[in-house]
């Protein structure tokens, strides 16, 4: 394990979580290694533990047996320097879009002139500026997702954590949100090392550098798969690569199995 974890961001070995007793085995003996700086994309069928790994890495729940180290450390409580973004956006609703967007900082014990600085750098990087007095119910998913966003940059992790982030937008937000974050991720000062979940293998392809495929549950990795796309990267061109069509269609060869069988074990359950 010694080489593997030599320069990685994120190393989960021979890792299980299990819930009930044993009765849900969430995810068992799964390995996966992710360098600094590289964008990690999970794609696996619904219940196989992906939400269930994002939270042991963010040190809210622990694992049952295995190890899973963070820049090194072996995870106890939640390490320094990890943020998370939340499918449902996880704002508060009684707080304004500049009180969301502090929040992390302002938890942190951060001075307030420094919460000013880095909440007005980041809510102009997402594209909020003049709604920092709004209400997340007086704005679009798409918004609300971005004061997400920006609350997770604003503490500047080293790894973010985002949890089908876009699945609850619509198409065409969806889509341009991926762009502003590929945008966002070209910026030399935004590098940073991202497990991105996501059931869309064109979104996969589109902002990770490689893509684990996992099993149904109990979730392992089927397959890691390395995206052969330079950054910057450009939507348009990314789709027009020959590379992306036969890839896609290998991902999905890979996952499609695996989604049926997460299918059949939810009718037993
Ligand atoms: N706190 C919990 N208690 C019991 N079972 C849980 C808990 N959290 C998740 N599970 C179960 O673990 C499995 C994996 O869940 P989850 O990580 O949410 O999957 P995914 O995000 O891949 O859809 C599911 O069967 C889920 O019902
Ligand atoms: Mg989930």
């Amino acid at each position: 394990m010694e080489d593997r974890v030599a320069g990685a961001a994120v190393v989960a070995e021979s890792a299980s979580k299990l819930f009930l007793e044993g009765a849900v085995v969430a995810f068992q003996g799964l390995t996966l290694t992710v360098p600094r700086h590289d964008v990690m994309c999970i794609v696996g069928p619904s219940g196989c533990g992906k939400t269930t790994l994002l939270r042991c890495v963010a040190g809210l729940t622990e694992l049952t047996n295995g190890h899973l180290l963070v820049y090194g450390k072996p995870v106890n409580g939640p390490p320094e320097g990890v943020a998370m973004v939340f499918q449902q956006f996880g704002l508060l609703p009684w707080k304004t879009v500049y009180d969301n967007a502090a929040f992390g900082l302002a938890m942190a014990g951060t001075p307030t002139t420094t919460i000013r600085e880095r909440v007005a750098h980041y809510l102009d990087l997402v594209g909020l500026v003049g709604f920092e007095r709004h209400y997340p119910y007086q704005l679009s998913g798409g918004m609300q997702q971005r004061v997400g966003l920006a609350r997770a940059l604003a503490l500047n992790p080293h790894v973010l954590l985002m949890d089908e982030p876009f699945a609850a937008l619509d198409a065409q937000t969806r889509e341009v949100l991926q762009e502003e974050l590929l945008r966002i991720m070209a910026r030399p000062d935004e590098r940073k090392t991202m497990l991105f979940i996501t059931h869309s293998i064109d979104e996969a392809l589109l902002l990770g550098d490689r893509i684990a495929v996992l099993s149904a549950r109990p979730g392992r990795v089927r397959e890691l798969i390395e995206v052969p796309f330079g950054r910057p990267r450009e939507p348009a061109a990314v789709r027009a690569d020959r590379r992306y069509a036969t890839l896609r269609e290998h991902i999905w060869d890979q996952l499609r199995p695996e989604v049926a069988l997460a299918g059949r074990e939810a009718l037993k359950a």
